[in-house]
């Protein structure tokens, strides 16, 4: 099964959107510093970037979030999102081969591309391997319980609340919070073509 696991670690594309893997060059993060410069803290505080909760802020932390990104990618891949050509987001999956598991983590989207169904498209696609072409059994995601929308995102994409893990998550202003876990099983999969 692990060799499997190699399908997703290529570049990939959805009905409207181009999921690439991006190296942690300088380069490279000078395009994602780019775009994540212009950005409010605020309305990513629910999003461990790196592992504070808090966007970079500036070019070489930027570059350090990639670096660490690509270390923890061994059993796993990062893709970055692009709409039109433009840089809008980035989503990370893990597989675990001793219960079949696909875990979902660190997804953003800038936010003037919220609400438009692009992070539903990419779990779309994730979904689609992962049962379709890995036989995976569950893919596993989760979202501090007060992050709106990405509770209503996941709960939209049809997956189901396993339950709360009670303070599982330090925010930036040093509140811990609870850990919404969700999951889907291949058993509850439907194809969409
Ligand atoms: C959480 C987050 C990833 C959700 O991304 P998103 O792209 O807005 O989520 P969705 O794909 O579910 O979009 C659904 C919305 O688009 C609308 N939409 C428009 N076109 C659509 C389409 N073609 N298909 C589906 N939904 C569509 C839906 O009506 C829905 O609107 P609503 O939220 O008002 O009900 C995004 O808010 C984000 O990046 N937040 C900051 C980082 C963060 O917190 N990450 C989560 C860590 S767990």
């Amino acid at each position: 099964m692990e060799k499997f696991f190699e399908l997703f670690k290529h570049d990939l594309k959805t009905q409207r959107l181009e999921l690439r893997i991006l190296e942690p060059t300088l380069e490279n993060a000078e395009l994602v510093w780019n775009v994540l410069k212009n950005e409010n803290p605020d309305d990513f505080k629910y999003a461990p970037m790196v592992k504070n909760g808090i966007l970079p802020r500036t070019q070489s932390e930027t570059f350090q979030m990639m670096q660490t990104h690509a270390q923890w990618c061994i059993d796993g891949v990062g893709w970055y999102v692009f709409y039109n050509n433009n840089l809008i987001g980035y989503q990370r999956i893990h597989f675990w081969p001793g219960n079949r598991t696909i875990q979902c983590a660190d997804v953003w989207f800038l936010k003037k591309y919220w609400g438009q169904g692009f992070n539903q498209e990419v779990h779309r696609k994730i979904e689609e391997i992962a049962f379709e072409r890995l036989h995976a059994n569950r893919i596993r995601r989760q979202c501090i319980k007060d992050n709106t929308h990405s509770f209503k995102s996941i709960k939209k994409s049809g997956f189901h609340l396993d339950g709360q893990e009670r303070q599982s998550f330090r925010n930036p202003d040093g509140v811990f919070m609870d850990m919404c876990l969700f999951s889907k099983l291949a058993s509850e999969y439907e194809k969409k073509h």
